[in-house]
């Protein structure tokens, strides 16, 4: 069973910025699998590898529109995608470590992580892209 499953309740309505959300969504599953099959951590790291350019590239595709059009709680928005930014690099980071064991606390932090941004968040801009016509 995954870890999250995909919830109506988790679309904000933008084709694009949903497409992008369920990737972030099977990047974690995908994580947590490899986690539970007890995979080595290379095969941990690379997903975590490619986790931190995903979201870097998802958050860019909303600040981007943000930025753009001046939507107003820019500043606050950035700041909670700068510091998840910065806590994935730290966990890329610590997977160099041999030592280092990833727990399934790292992994329920992305999944709340995750729903909690989207249902929050992202739910507030949700009026102002549409209003500047978001593709
Ligand atoms: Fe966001």
């Amino acid at each position: 069973m995954p870890l999250l499953e995909w919830t109506e309740d988790l679309n904000v309505g933008f084709e694009l910025i949903d497409k992008q959300h369920k990737v972030l969504l099977d990047m974690i599953n995908e994580l947590y699998d490899a986690l539970m099959e007890i995979r080595g951590q290379e095969a941990l790291k690379k997903i975590v590898n490619r986790m931190v350019e995903y979201a870097a590239i998802h958050f860019m595709t909303e600040e981007k529109h943000m930025v753009e059009y001046g939507y107003e709680d820019y500043e606050n928005h950035k700041i909670i995608h700068d510091s998840f930014s910065r806590k994935a690099v730290d966990l890329k980071n610590q997977l160099s470590d041999d030592g280092f064991v990833l727990s399934l606390d790292v992994l329920n932090f992305l999944r709340d992580w995750l729903v909690e941004h989207i249902q929050g968040t992202d739910r507030k801009y949700i009026p102002f892209f549409k209003e500047t016509n978001f593709k």
